[in-house]
């Protein structure tokens, strides 16, 4: 087999604030000389193998580390993993070098049957287990490591026996993956189910996390009780900033996210969002006497593949 040349592509994903790149955006980004040191994508919208939307991000590609965050491998499914999914997959991130690999904690397909959403599983054994095995299959046919992502919950199952915290922490103990950690996932789950944040964030071994996100959130009213949706449409609230000031304190200075799916608003109101949370993380690494240029980086370590 012929020697692979070293890549040309800049990376890895600094600790430093990016946005979440949606295709409406792509060409101001581009013509503004790409303004974040990196940016996020969702993977799915680029899997042909042609046309203007992919040459579009490899384009981005040439000048900024991307972060790559899948929704729809369906790491809860009980059938496993969709195989031509995961292949599609892996030939872009092949072509693409993406400097981080995210999914989520949720299952989306059962019996081929592919639902628009992230849907939410028991935290059991049986559970743990199944997450473990796609995971693992997952992380196998990449070659590298995944992060596995924290989910917004509203409502808990009665049979769930494992703290999600320590369900996250023992996947990755089990499989040597990331942790995602979605601080406004955090924050809303903690409020609809009323459990501590402190204790969770205790109970999440920090050097396994390899990227934060900020969003904004939604509140509605549902038989008289409020109820915080994560519908990424707003700017990001104050509640989610102290929390993420919290996080860096424990965590430290990551790879940080300011994702926004919704009610799109100019590039500009979104680049002011990544400002602010820049702002925050500077002042972190400032108290870390870390100076500029000497930041931690946060690169996508060889595959670690139990089984
Ligand atoms: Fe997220």
């Amino acid at each position: 087999m012929a020697a692979t040349a070293p890549s040309t592509l800049p990376g890895p994903v600094p600790a430093a604030v990016g946005i979440g790149l949606r295709e409406p955006h792509r060409e101001a980004f581009v013509a503004a000389g790409c303004p974040v040191p990196w940016v996020e994508i969702h993977p799915e919208n680029y899997l042909a193998p042609g046309g203007p939307r992919l040459a579009g991000i490899l384009r981005v590609r040439r000048d900024r580390p991307v972060s790559c965050h899948g929704v729809g491998l369906s790491l809860g499914s009980a059938d496993g993993l969709d195989p031509d999914h995961l292949m599609r997959l892996r030939a872009f991130y092949d072509r693409l070098e993406p400097g981080l690999i995210s999914e989520h904690l949720s299952w989306s397909v059962t019996d081929a049957t592919y639902f628009n959403d992230l849907l939410p599983l028991p935290y059991t054994e049986d559970s743990l287990d199944r997450v473990r095995r796609n995971v693992e299959h997952a992380q196998e046919v990449f070659g590298r490591r995944i992060l596995v992502e924290n989910p917004a919950a509203c409502i808990a199952f009665a049979d769930s026996a494992i703290p999600e915290a320590e369900f996250l922490a023992e996947l990755s103990a089990r499989t040597g993956c990331g942790l995602l950690l979605d601080v406004n996932n955090l924050y809303v789950s903690s409020v609809n189910l009323g459990f501590d944040r402190t204790a969770w964030l205790g109970a999440i071994p920090a050097d396994a996390v390899g990227e934060l996100h900020l969003a904004g959130h939604a509140r509605m009213t549902l038989d008289g009780e409020e109820l915080l949706i994560d519908d990424h449409g707003s700017v990001v609230g104050d509640a989610v900033m102290a929390l993420y000031a919290d996080v860096l304190d424990r965590i430290g200075p990551q790879p940080v996210l300011v994702e926004w799916d919704n009610d799109l608003p100019p590039l500009e109101i979104l680049l002011a969002e990544a400002g602010r949370a820049q702002k925050q993380l500077a002042q972190k690494q400032l108290a870390q006497r870390l100076p500029d240029g000497q930041a931690r980086h946060f690169g996508m370590p060889e595959a670690h593949c139990a089984g």
